[in-house]
């Protein structure tokens, strides 16, 4: 009965290994729920005809104390029909709670409206990748309101609520692509939140993290500066806008020139900015606190070229190309003016 056209329709594709534990119960407990719907219906109906009124004077027969068979079979009965789906249920649940040890972990963060998908070494996507034949650990939060991660075909189900963080993990048996979707309502824009889990063999998932992870792979230096900014964390002590935080803006900051803490002036070049962001405590920028973290280490020398290329876009002394993008931002006219440059000077 299992399997058959009608009874197929309630779930999609079963293409991971807790589809056994989830669709057997379910079949079972909806197949017991409407064997009980015929069975009660059908008896209401028949005694309703036996024992319906006869003629006009009939009155209601008097009826004896309540047959004790009659109950305890009536009390076994439902009770062991919730015990049935307790004990079919109960592997399939602890199952799907518990992930193996071993498993492959993805951070899950979910916001209105949109999913991150945050990979073991740093990369991010708005759609799951995993390979087929093993487990992933999926560890979920939220950025704003409750939210909820459903891929059906993995009969996976979570909710996620602000400030805890949850837990899923599924085996894909299936390459493919599957519907991923939030399952609580969060808002207006909730139906963006349509995405897809992508189940690729073991080693097309190797191949398919390591191309997405270079970030320089289809991109100009320049963009990848920007990414840099946010993946980095540079972004917490230096704006792009001119506002002062922890750091001095980045606007204006290439090519121009400042004072360090020891009187000394620099001028902002491709060997400072390699050296503000290996050894920034090295040379200290006046009105700063030496706080910056040392990234020695942390980026290679390509990323510090596509981070120097970046920060020339954000500056009017920036170079022909960039100085050009940067003045049509602002105002045309103000590129290397020495009003622009003074304007710089006051603004760190
Ligand atoms: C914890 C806060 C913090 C973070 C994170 C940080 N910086 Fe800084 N940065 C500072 C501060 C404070 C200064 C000014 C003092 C100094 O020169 O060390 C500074 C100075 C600099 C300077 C020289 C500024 C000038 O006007 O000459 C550059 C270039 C720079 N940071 C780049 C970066 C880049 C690129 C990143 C990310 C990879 C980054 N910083 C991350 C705080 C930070």
């Amino acid at each position: 009965m299992i399997g058959s056209p009608i009874l197929a329709t309630w779930f999609p594709e079963a293409a991971s290994t807790h589809a056994a534990g989830v669709d057997g119960p379910f079949y079972w407990i909806y197949i017991a729920a409407v064997l009980a719907l015929f069975l009660f219906a059908g008896l209401g109906g028949i005694f309703l005809w036996i024992f319906r009124r006869q003629d006009r004077n009939q009155l209601g027969a008097v009826t004896g104390p309540l047959n004790p068979v009659f109950l305890g079979l009536w009390v076994l009965g439902a009770l062991g029909l919730a015990v049935f789906a307790f004990v079919a249920g109960f592997p399939g649940f602890i199952d799907k709670t518990v992930a193996p040890q071993g498993s492959y972990g993805i951070e899950v963060t979910a916001r209105q409206w949109g999913w991150d998908f945050t990979y073991p070494n740093g990369h991010v996507a708005d759609t799951l990748h995993v390979a087929k034949g093993f487990p992933v650990r999926l560890t979920l939060n939220t950025e704003d309101v409750e939210q909820g991660l459903s891929i059906p075909a993995m009969r996976v189900n979570q909710a996620i609520v602000p400030g805890l963080q949850s837990e899923a993990w599924f085996e894909a048996t299936t390459p493919g692509s599957f519907e991923l979707r939030g399952s609580i309502f969060s808002g207006d824009g909730f139906t963006d939140m349509n995405s897809a889990l992508v189940v690729h063999e073991p080693a097309d998932f190797t191949a398919w993290l390591a191309s997405v992870s270079d970030i320089f792979q289809g991109r100009t230096y320049e963009e990848v500066g920007e990414i840099l900014y946010s993946r980095l964390g540079c972004k917490a002590c230096h704006t792009t806008t001119g506002h002062k935080l922890v750091g001095p803006t980045f606007l204006d900051m290439y090519g121009f020139e400042f004072d360090t803490v020891e009187g000394n002036k620099i001028t902002v070049d491709d060997a400072y900015v390699r050296e503000s962001i290996l050894t920034p405590n090295v040379s200290v920028i006046a009105g700063y606190q030496p706080v910056m973290t040392p990234f020695a280490g942390l980026v290679t020398d390509q990323e510090i070229e596509a981070i120097t290329a970046w920060l020339k876009t954000l500056s009017s002394k920036g170079g022909v190309e960039a100085g050009a993008e940067a003045g049509a931002e602002e105002s045309p006219e103000a590129e290397n003016t020495e009003s622009g440059d003074a304007a710089g000077q006051e603004e760190n």
